[in-house]
């Protein structure tokens, strides 16, 4: 593997939880594989005032609590912070970013970086558009010495205007080459593996399409609340927070056609049109495509789960969703005619993100079932946990007759034991270092993404009838989200039954 040309990478947001949690972890995993360049250094800025060798013990400790690899000792770990630096600044003022210039260049110059650096940009939303300003009016953005790069985290905008808005801004800073805007989805190994599995094997690619595929599932289910971003989520929900990026990305690999090459822009250029190819939804269907939800308190396994509207940040009246279940088509000769559903949702039964690909069943029946049902065949892509690919197909009991039985075809990452699954941001840091934009958002996607999506953020917003449905924590959402399945007693798939199911439910 290549190494990167040295390097600083300057983290804006470096007290938050991303950074501890994920970048500094993913950034260390990368030491340890000697994938980091050589001559290599951090800054981490943040308002919080501490010194450098504060942060350094603190991501000290985020290491040791995160980190995926396995810490032997702490001697690596002192070796790897020892390249940590802390500068607390106020982003939005200018003067500081001189501080932070001739900061970069005592370093640069001392250390023989040759004037190469990432900014990155792990703060709340509302500040992306100052720092990208100010890095750009304190010179910071220039690449006569090296190259300069920005690499902005999701959210990016809250709908098609304000992504428009931002690309705006960021265009007159830096041009679409130097901006990576994350999404942490497509540094997953398995959502990157939809692409060889499509085009790789000769056997998938000719039943991709209309013509042999019934309908196309996509779920990213999580077991977790809001935990402590209330906050944020309580003005975002899960149509910004998690379709408008990673589910629609999903779906972006899953449908497009064969890029010409692996170059970039032909794989970005092929999930562009299949965004650009989604049909509408107007605003008066919403209540017919869309159904969302909220969970409300539960029991689980005897714990008492608080409801959304309690949990701390949220608004007791909120009707955010934490669930969205859409039904959709793509308008092309691929895909004419064939529902795709894509869900999501907090504090549902498990944490699971699969791809669920219905065949048509075959035009004439000769078995049936036992259980009296017709099945048909399905491939599952899971991304995660326990990644791997699942063919279910029928094969004949043994014994008298035809009596048929639905089986599985199965193979889970983990039987390469050898092999190391990197984590996403692993991936992704190490591909910005590189230069290599292929799993980021490009500027025109991002804002196709929001334009299929903001009409219904606008009937939500102007139409209070329609519902969001309260859940109870630990089901699969509001049962109406089977309504959208099209087609006699079908459902979503269940890959594990609803935890609160036989449980007591207590509001809280
Ligand atoms: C983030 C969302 O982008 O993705 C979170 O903001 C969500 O709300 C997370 O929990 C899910 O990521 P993963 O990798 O755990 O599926």
């Amino acid at each position: 593997m290549e190494n990167p040309k040295n390097l600083i990478l300057v983290i804006f947001g470096a007290s938050g939880d991303l950074t501890a949690r994920k970048l500094i972890p993913a950034l260390f995993s990368l030491r340890t594989q000697n994938l980091l360049p050589e001559k290599f250094a951090i800054f981490g800025i943040g308002r919080t005032k501490i010194s450098t060798e504060e942060f350094r013990v603190k991501m000290n400790s985020a290491i040791v609590s995160y980190s995926e690899e396995k810490v032997t000792g702490n001697d690596s770990i002192a070796d790897f912070t020892k390249d940590l630096h802390y500068l607390s600044m106020d982003t939005a003022m200018l003067g500081d970013y001189q501080k932070l210039k001739e900061l970069l260049k005592e370093y640069d110059e001392n250390n023989g970086i040759g004037g190469n650096y990432i900014f990155y940009l792990a703060t709340p939303p509302s500040l992306y558009e100052v720092i990208a300003i100010n890095l750009s009016e304190s010179g910071l953005c220039d690449q006569n010495e090296g190259f300069r790069r920005i690499i902005i985290e999701k959210p990016f905008g809250y709908d098609f205007e304000s992504a428009r808005n931002l690309n705006k801004t960021l265009h007159d800073l830096a041009s679409e080459d130097q901006i990576f805007r994350i999404d942490h989805y497509l540094g997953k190994e398995t959502v990157q593996n939809l692409l060889v599995t499509r085009f790789a094997n000769g056997m998938f690619e000719p039943l991709w399409n209309r013509n042999y595929i019934d309908r196309i599932e996509i779920t990213s289910a999580e077991n977790i609340g809001v935990e402590q971003r209330g906050g944020y989520y309580d003005s975002s929900g899960a149509l910004r927070d998690m379709i408008q990026n990673h589910l629609l990305q999903m779906v972006g690999l899953t449908a497009m056609e064969p890029p010409s090459s692996l170059d970039p822009d032909a794989i970005r250029n092929e999930v562009l049109k299949v965004f650009q190819s989604l049909q509408p939804i107007r605003e008066e269907d919403v209540p017919l495509q869309v159904v969302r939800g909220q969970y409300t308190g539960s029991l689980i396994r005897g714990e008492c789960v608080t409801g959304y509207r309690y949990e701390k940040g949220v608004a007791v009246d909120s009707r955010t969703e934490t669930f969205v279940a859409i039904k959709f088509y793509i308008n092309n000769w691929r895909w004419g005619g064939v529902p795709f559903y894509i869900r999501t949702g907090k504090r549902l039964p498990t944490r699971v993100t699969e791809i669920v690909i219905h065949f048509k069943p075959t035009p004439h029946h000769l078995f049936l079932r036992q259980s009296g049902k017709l099945s048909a065949n399905q491939l599952i892509i899971r991304i995660q946990p326990d990644e791997g690919i699942l063919l279910k197909f029928d094969m004949k009991q043994p014994g008298a007759g035809f009596n048929v039985k639905n089986v599985n075809m199965d193979f889970h990452y983990s039987d390469l034991a050898d092999i190391r699954v990197p984590s996403a941001y692993e991936r992704l840091l190490y591909d910005v270092m590189l230069g290599d934009s292929t799993l980021f958002s490009r500027d025109d996607e991002v804002e196709t993404a929001w334009k299929f999506l903001d009409p219904i953020q606008k009937a939500w917003a102007k139409n209070p009838s329609i519902k969001v449905y309260g859940y109870p924590a630990g089901t699969w959402g509001p049962e109406h989200s089977n309504d959208l399945i099209e087609g006699e007693g079908l459902t979503w798939r269940y890959p594990c039954k609803n935890l609160a199911d036989d449980e007591l439910y207590c509001e809280l």
